[in-house]
């Protein structure tokens, strides 16, 4: 059950954190993957510790005329895509009174625009062979207000409403688009984001009923069952996987 045998999959900011467990989990499933990110030392490293099943390709997301042909050169190199994970994502906090215009669409362009196009680029293909799978990650910010941190929250309520549309339009083409909202997981930009403000921290925590952190384990096994065949008939959700933390109080 569950498996993702013969599927290849793209995973955008593969590289660490979420993205990094979610190819490691998506292997472990059977299937193949492919990250990307800026860095290459650090796709090198990831690919290494992935095994032969994972390749990479050096890609920022925000550089969207290059996202079809990010699209073909996969599918020439790899094989026809079967499943695109938009995983990449940055944070700024600041208040919202002290966040520039700039600032605010860098966040957009990476968390929000590059989701649309390359989630177009990968549906081309997807409609003409009737099956594809879209999985966004999203987050808390898109289900109740948290300060500072305008632009993220912005993005991530536009990357749910994508979730919704793109299922309206693709659905019965046989695409299904959905996303997971992790909680709060240990990774790299989470323990950063933390580690600098004790209240937010022990916010999160008492309003998080399990009392305790998430792994990117977790989110990376949630995404083998929505990616996965035996999910055929859900397509437009966001799935909390967040210890309780959306409905603690
Ligand atoms: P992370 O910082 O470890 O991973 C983010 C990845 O995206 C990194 O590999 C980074 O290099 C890559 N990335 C950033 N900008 C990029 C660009 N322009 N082009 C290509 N790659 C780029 O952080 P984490 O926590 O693993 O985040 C993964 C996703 O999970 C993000 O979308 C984040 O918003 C989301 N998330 C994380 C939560 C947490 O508690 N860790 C909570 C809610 C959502």
């Amino acid at each position: 059950m569950f498996s993702l045998k013969n599927k290849l999959a793209l995973i955008t900011g593969g590289g660490s954190g979420i993205g990094f467990e979610i190819a490691r989990t998506f292997i472990e499933a059977g299937a193949r993957v492919i990250i990307t990110g800026r860095r290459i030392e650090m796709l090198e490293n990831a690919c290494l510790a992935l095994g032969e099943n994972a390749n990479f390709i050096q890609n920022d997301v925000t550089q969207i005329k290059g996202h079809e042909s990010l699209i073909s050169e996969i599918e020439s190199k790899f094989g026809t895509l079967d499943i695109l994970v938009n995983n990449a994502g940055i944070n700024l906090k600041k208040p919202a009174l002290e966040v520039s215009q700039e600032e605010f669409d860098n966040i957009i362009q990476t968390n929000l625009s590059s989701v649309f196009s390359l989630s177009k680029a990968a549906a081309k293909g997807f409609i003409e062979r009737g099956c594809g799978v879209i999985l966004m990650i999203s987050s808390m910010a898109a289900y109740y207000g948290i300060d500072r941190v305008v632009g993220y929250s912005a993005a991530k309520h536009g990357v749910e409403g994508l979730v919704k549309s793109f299922s309206a339009d693709w659905a019965s083409k046989g695409i299904r688009t959905n996303a997971i909202a992790p909680g709060f997981i240990e990774t790299p930009m989470m323990l950063k984001a933390m580690g600098d403000d004790p209240d937010r921290r022990d916010k999160a925590m008492g309003r998080t009923p399990m009392k305790k952190w998430g792994k990117a384990s977790d989110i990376a096994y949630a995404a083998v069952f929505l990616c996965s065949d035996e999910a055929q008939f859900i397509t437009g959700v966001s799935l909390p996987v967040d210890g309780g933390n959306s409905i603690g109080f």
